[in-house]
């Protein structure tokens, strides 16, 4: 062996990272007409950087509840999250909308996308919220049109588009900052099988291309079977 090559035997000297997410005991419950109901009883799980993750349960588990609480769209009653090395249950509104917006992207089974907006204006919208200057959002968000196969559409209208174009124009939406975690839920459930196997491919290749973490939430085996874990939620607990 030539001097200065490892040798095969030396144990691996990296440290195992830190998760990029990590919820322990989380709790969430709504009071509705004075009565409590529990939705989410203890949800203990982490994710790292370049995971993909599936959740899945019944209809009414807490799956949508769970990811909004990842999101910091919602806040726990209870428990901890603690995100991107931030205990987020002592944050304020404006530090959590920041952390948000820098390093979560979103993408939901209704695509979400403003009706009266071209597909170059609605990927923009996470950068107007940046605050970037107009130019730098045009050539931002042309470039991620192009890299979902969309170069050709981006002054067209969310209603003359396909439902999975559509979904494609919202993924390019949530990578416009680069996150750190794609959410989605139900990103397919409003597609047909070759829509949904396209826009799993293009969430799976770009999520790859930024080593992001993806969790997605899915009642379809196909999109569940493309994760590297699944967490399944019953009767409010994660498993
Ligand atoms: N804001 C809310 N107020 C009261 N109940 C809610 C609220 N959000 C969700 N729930 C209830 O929590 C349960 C789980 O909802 P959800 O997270 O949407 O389930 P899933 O996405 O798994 O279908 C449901 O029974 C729903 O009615
Ligand atoms: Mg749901």
């Amino acid at each position: 062996m030539s001097v200065g090559m490892p040798s095969p035997l030396a144990p691996e000297a990296v440290p195992p990272s830190a998760p990029l997410l990590r919820v322990e005991g989380l709790t969430r419950h709504f009071m509705v007409s004075g009565t409590r109901i529990d939705v989410l009883h203890d949800c203990t799980f982490e994710v790292h950087r370049g995971e993909i993750v599936a959740i899945v349960g019944q209809s009414g588990s807490g799956k949508s509840t769970l990811l909004s609480l990842l999101g910091l769209l919602d806040r726990p009653s209870g428990g901890e999250y603690v995100f991107d090395g931030v205990n987020t249950s002592r944050l304020g509104e404006g530090p959590r909308s920041r952390l948000r917006g820098e390093g979560i992207g979103f993408v939901f089974q209704q695509f979400h996308l403003l009706e009266r907006r071209t597909a170059l204006a609605n990927v923009g919208v996470p950068l107007v919220l940046a605050g970037q200057p107009a130019l730098r959002r045009r050539s931002r968000s042309r470039e991620l049109l192009e890299a979902v196969g969309l170069g050709h559409r981006l002054h067209s209208k969310p209603h003359q588009l396909s439902g999975g174009e559509q979904q494609r124009v919202a993924l390019a939406r949530a990578l416009s900052r680069d996150p750190a975690l794609i959410l989605a839920d139900e990103p397919t459930g409003a597609l047909d099988a070759d829509s949904s196997k396209m826009i799993m491919d293009q969430l799976l290749e770009q999520a790859r291309i930024r080593d992001s973490a993806v969790v997605v939430v899915t009642h379809d085996p196909k999109v569940a079977e493309r994760a590297h874990r699944v967490v399944e939620l019953v009767e409010g607990r994660t498993r």
